[in-house]
């Protein structure tokens, strides 16, 4: 699917199609692809380092394969429209496209959504509307919810003019605020949906100024119950195994032991008794 998505943005005229208008993360360049990345060369009898690209500042961009493996397990054999909420980067909504479903998602930075919109321009159904989703209502219902918003601080988002739109979630000046909004666009994504559909989202929690975890996590499954959804999965995602213990020995002395997962939330809105009737058999992945 990275090399369709390379394709489709070589025809579109969008370059590195994959990390589309993602360069602001504040990773840089000594982020995580490095340490995977780099490579030890011997020069004159020494050991050089050379450092690993960076990536696009290492922004994150979900891997295609879990986003075909979401809508697969997680969209009803009758479904169509996916809707994301917090949309960034071109992944889900390529996939989603390419198995022929529609796919709205609410977008705050112009730039990523002109640059998704270009490379999935073969894909009618599929579009990024610039919009705060915490007061954004797509038109049509959706019969799945998929996102993967910001974890607090850990990224910048940045439109055109090198600045962070306003109601953009993640530069809010307090976790209450982020995460009082956050849940506002939740709010208003699990309206636009169907009955006995899923809310997919994949989450993570980051450190407050005394070293302790906001509890991002914890806060979406009081807050999914709260408004009457089932909490379905709790489903451990991990990326970067290796080079989360690599870069370990910068926290251990602070007795923090690095968080190396993140989560696959899955909430459900309707009758649970009525799922295996509604999707179709899972098969061989
Ligand atoms: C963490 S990124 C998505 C990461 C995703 N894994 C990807 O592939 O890009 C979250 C996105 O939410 C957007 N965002 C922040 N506040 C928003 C808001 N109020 N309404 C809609 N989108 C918002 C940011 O611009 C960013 O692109």
């Amino acid at each position: 699917m990275n090399d369709k998505i390379e394709a489709a943005g070589i025809k579109h005229g969008v370059s590195n199609p994959k990390f589309a208008s993602r360069e602001g993360c504040w990773q840089g360049s000594s982020g995580m692809s490095n340490v995977v990345l780099a490579k030890q060369t011997v020069e004159d009898g020494e050991v050089v380092h050379n450092k690993g690209r960076s990536l696009n500042g290492n922004a994150s961009v979900l891997d295609p394969v879990a986003c075909e493996v979401i809508l697969r397990f997680f969209m009803p054999t009758k479904g169509r429209t996916v809707y994301n909420p917090f949309g960034g980067g071109v992944q889900f909504g390529f996939v989603a496209g390419s198995y022929g479903y529609k796919y709205i998602s609410s977008e705050i930075r112009q730039n990523q959504c002109d640059a998704n919109n270009k490379i999935c321009s073969d894909f009618p159904g599929v579009k990024w509307i610039k919009s705060d989703s915490s007061i954004y209502m797509p038109e049509q219902k959706s019969d799945l919810v998929f996102t993967c918003p910001p974890y607090y601080k850990v990224e910048e988002y940045l439109d055109y003019d090198g600045a962070i739109p306003d109601g953009e979630i993640n530069s809010m000046p307090s976790y209450d605020e982020f995460r009082d909004t956050l849940f506002k666009g939740y709010k208003q994504a699990i309206t636009s949906m169907n009955d006995n559909c899923f809310f997919v989202v994949i989450t993570g929690d980051s450190r407050n100024k005394d070293g302790g975890y906001y509890g991002c996590e914890a806060e979406h499954e009081l807050f999914f119950r709260d408004n009457g959804l089932h909490i379905y999965n709790k489903i451990i995602y991990l990326e970067c195994e290796f080079t989360r213990l690599a870069q370990a020995k910068k926290t251990l002395d602070s007795r923090k032991f690095p968080k190396r997962e993140q989560k696959i939330l899955v909430f459900y809105k309707g009758d649970t008794s009525k799922i295996s009737e509604l999707y179709p058999k899972v098969g061989r992945l």
